[in-house]
């Protein structure tokens, strides 16, 4: 018999905020091949203005696409919504985006006394993908919307220095711009949060709902597996853009993520 061919995913995000969805797709499919590409030389994604998302998004997906990657994972909520679309256009590969999911709200069948809140980057706040988001899903405004602009840049921030004290003294800040008291559950409206999703949980009081496991769930479905996968990859390969130019990946092991 000969030997199948290695299933390859690409992978990106402003930062290590893609982790959290990487880690679903791993679960799921330990058998993939996967690139990721943390652009930290334009994070935050979240205060860039739509043309410059595009514009690196692009120069992401053509490194992926160097690797012979069948899929990409636009594992970025505020890119998804500026630049997938233009991705689909102009690539011939498939691509897999994510969204806040606010189908939370027919999906678990909240009451229309339920309500919650979304919190998002302040770009992604403005976009048209957002809004429509919205239209479809909140028709009773059940839904607060909320931007957090440093999130994202504190959840880097932790996972290099790994102050836990300093992480929950900037989440106290952070999270003081609403009262907590009037939802059930917090929205998360950014691929970073997720990797926290404990820490938000304990300083609003509010349960988490992350897209991470449905992005994984379509990365699986689009893939297809046929049950005769080969080995577990224990490791990913993982580039950032600060670090280098041109992009020299390394392993990484799975275990090492947060
Ligand atoms: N992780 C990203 C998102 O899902 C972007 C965070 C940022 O760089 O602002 O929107």
């Amino acid at each position: 018999m000969g030997q199948k061919k290695e299933q390859r995913i690409g992978i990106f995000d402003s930062g290590i905020g893609g982790f959290s969805i990487l880690k679903e797709i791993h679960k799921s499919a330990p058998h993939l091949k996967a690139y990721y590409i943390a652009d930290d030389a334009f994070a935050p994604y979240g205060s860039k203005s739509a043309d410059e998302i595009i514009q690196r998004s692009k120069y992401i997906v053509e490194e992926l696409l160097k690797f012979d990657v069948e899929l990409i994972v636009v594992a970025c909520n505020t890119a998804t919504a500026f630049a997938i679309d233009y991705l689909r256009d102009h690539y011939s590969v498939s691509f897999v985006g994510v969204e806040p999911f606010l189908n939370a709200i027919d999906k678990f069948n909240w009451t229309r006394e339920d309500k919650s809140c979304v919190i998002t980057t302040e770009l992604m706040s403005k976009s048209v993908r957002f809004n429509d988001l919205k239209l479809r899903y909140d028709k009773f405004n059940q839904l607060d919307y909320f931007v957090t602009k440093n999130l994202a840049t504190i959840i880097e921030k932790y996972f290099s220095q790994l102050d836990k004290q300093e992480l929950m003294a900037s989440l106290e800040d952070e999270f003081s711009i609403f009262d907590k008291s009037a939802y059930k559950y917090i929205i998360l409206g950014c691929t970073h949060y997720p990797l926290i999703g404990r820490e938000i949980e304990a300083i609003t009081g509010l349960a988490v709902i992350s897209p991470c496991p449905y992005v994984a769930r379509r990365v699986v479905s689009l893939i297809g597996l046929d049950g005769n996968e080969t080995a577990e990859s224990s490791s990913f390969e993982f580039t950032t853009t600060k670090a280098s130019s041109p992009l020299r990946f390394v392993s990484k092991d799975f275990s090492s993520l947060p």
